[in-house]
């Protein structure tokens, strides 16, 4: 892998806009489950039972179950060093992270620039009168198994997008003129079947940029759009990138 380490490092250093896209792997080690895959949680949940706009709209409830399961367990988690690790890049130049997930690591590590191109579970709003709410302020709904209420009396739903549903445009066009404007796109940690976000690495290449794709196992990217494959996790790898690149950024730092 140290091979691999020094050549993204010099890419990172010749190229000028890098953009990163992150995925559920990137969150697995601050401990929440990715969607497929190994403890992938549609092995758990039928995606289009739990997660799907029309039965969502049939039975919110049923969708609760899946959501009280998904807050929970982001409500503690803690960003990891590979997030540490995007936030000094983009103090050193990094344009853009664009997220598929919806647990607001990325933010809470204390990266600036972050596209959530599938919403997120922070927020939650009235579908029929359309008032906004903090998460924060129905946890112990949450953790007592009672849907949020909203004051219409509506049962409140999370900002995250769903199955069927579309993304919230201006996020997906500026995730689009990201793609198409950087040098170098890193995509972290996503099986890359899910459209459009699938389709930036893509748009990427096209537009000439260098893809680097860190992941434990290949994906539909890796054979035809991928430049470099890192095999890896993406705390580890993106730790020593930094290290690499900023020179025992992790070692020396004094914890605070
Ligand atoms: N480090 C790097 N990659 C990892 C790690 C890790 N520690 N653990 C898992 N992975 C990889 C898996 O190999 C897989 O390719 O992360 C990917 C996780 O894939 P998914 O669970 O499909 O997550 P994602 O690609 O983000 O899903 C996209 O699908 O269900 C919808 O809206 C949901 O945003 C989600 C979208
Ligand atoms: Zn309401």
């Amino acid at each position: 892998m140290s091979k691999h380490i020094k050549e993204v490092s010099r890419l990172i250093r010749e190229n000028e806009r890098l953009v990163v896209l992150t995925g559920a792997g990137m969150s697995v080690e601050s401990g929440i489950a990715p969607f497929r895959g190994e403890n992938g949680l549609w092995q758990e949940f039928d995606a289009q039972k739990y997660a799907h706009i029309e039965s969502y709209r049939q039975d919110p409830e049923r969708s609760w179950e899946l959501f009280r399961l998904q807050i929970e367990e982001i409500y503690d988690a803690e960003p990891h060093q590979g997030h540490e690790a995007l936030v000094k890049m983009e103090e050193e130049g990094l344009t853009e992270v664009i997220t598929q997930n919806i647990d607001g690591l990325h933010q809470k590590a204390g990266s600036s620039q972050v596209l959530e191109l599938h919403g997120t579970l922070f927020t939650l709003f009235c579908p029929d009168c359309e008032r906004e709410y903090n998460t924060s302020e129905f946890i112990e709904e949450v953790r007592e198994n009672r849907c949020p209420r909203c004051e219409c009396g509506t049962i409140l739903r999370p900002d995250a997008v769903l199955f069927g549903e579309q993304l919230p445009q201006d996020t997906v066009n500026r995730s689009l003129k990201a793609a198409e404007g950087c040098d170098l796109m890193m995509v972290v940690g996503t099986s890359a079947v899910v459209q459009p976000a699938a389709s930036l690495p893509v748009q990427a290449k096209r537009t000439g940029a260098t893809v680097v794709e860190i992941n434990l196992e290949s994906t539909p990217l890796t054979s035809d759009v991928t430049d470099l494959f890192i095999k890896g996790k993406a705390r580890e790898v993106l730790k020593n990138i930094a290290e690499k690149l900023y020179h025992q950024l992790f070692s020396s730092q004094i914890s605070s």
